[in-house]
């Protein structure tokens, strides 16, 4: 899959694609990540590229002119494009969304700066995301945090004992908790039932503590869950 991220500071991305799996990912092909600097495409005054202005209306920052913003888009979409733009006022990222997202070709990703971009460079945009209900100083962690939650959906991306199917979220609550060596640690005795090797009883001690985490924690998902799944039980 190719992504398209288009920002001000295209060395924020530096890093996050450089180490373990979305590293892997780029180096096998699977992931192809092309960094684009908006300023590239703004107007020059001088030495110096103006790709925001002061808000019509008045109130406090600037707001991306739509002319850069646009033409940044327009120089990487194809009709085999899929153009998002991060932000707070978009429907809020799910492991669903991300699981339909990687069968994309392309995406190309919008990270605003500032209060955000002009409303009308949106007309360019397929759909708004937002990774949570706060406000961050710009998009690029958003896309970083899009593109890491996509790509472990990418068939390959992930090797077999990383799967992402028993994860949270995948069967709509939480992943159980895990254990490793030490068989005991301060005190604290791995569950004897991980030691069994019945693996129908892990299973089923995996997902009962699954769900009461769930429950604890989110209980709109559990309540989600058993709704759809009226036959089981904490
Ligand atoms: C300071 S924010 C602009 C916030 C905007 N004035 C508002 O209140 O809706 C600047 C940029 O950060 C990004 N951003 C901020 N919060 C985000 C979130 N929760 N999810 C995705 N992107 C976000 C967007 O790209 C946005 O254009």
């Amino acid at each position: 899959m190719r992504v398209d991220i288009l920002s001000l500071f295209p060395d924020y991305f530096r890093g996050p694609f450089d180490v373990s799996i979305l590293k892997r990912a780029i180096e096998s092909g699977l992931l192809d990540i092309q960094l684009v600097d908006i300023r590239d495409f703004a107007q020059k005054r001088g030495n110096y590229s103006k790709v925001d202005d002061r808000p019509y209306g008045g109130g406090p920052g600037m707001v991306l002119m739509p002319e850069p913003v646009c033409e940044a888009i327009r120089s990487r979409k194809t009709e085999k494009s899929h153009v998002i733009y991060l932000s707070p006022q978009g429907k809020k990222l799910t492991a669903a969304k991300c699981q339909e997202l990687s069968q994309k070709e392309h995406l190309v990703l919008l990270c605003g700066h500032y209060e955000g971009v002009d409303e009308r460079a949106l007309k360019e945009v397929d759909e708004e995301i937002s990774i949570g209900d706060y406000v961050l100083t710009n998009g690029c962690l958003a896309a970083i945090v899009l593109i890491d939650a996509m790509a472990r959906f990418i068939p390959g991306v992930l090797g077999h004992d990383e799967a992402a199917g028993q994860d949270s979220f995948q069967e709509g609550i939480f992943d159980a908790p895990h254990y490793t060596r030490p068989e005991t640690f301060e005190g604290i005795p791995v569950p004897e039932v991980l030691k069994t090797g019945n693996h129908a009883e892990i299973a089923k001690w995996r997902r009962k503590q699954g769900l009461a985490k769930t429950k604890r924690v989110r209980p709109d998902l559990s309540l989600q869950y058993l709704k759809e799944n009226q036959d089981e039980t904490e």
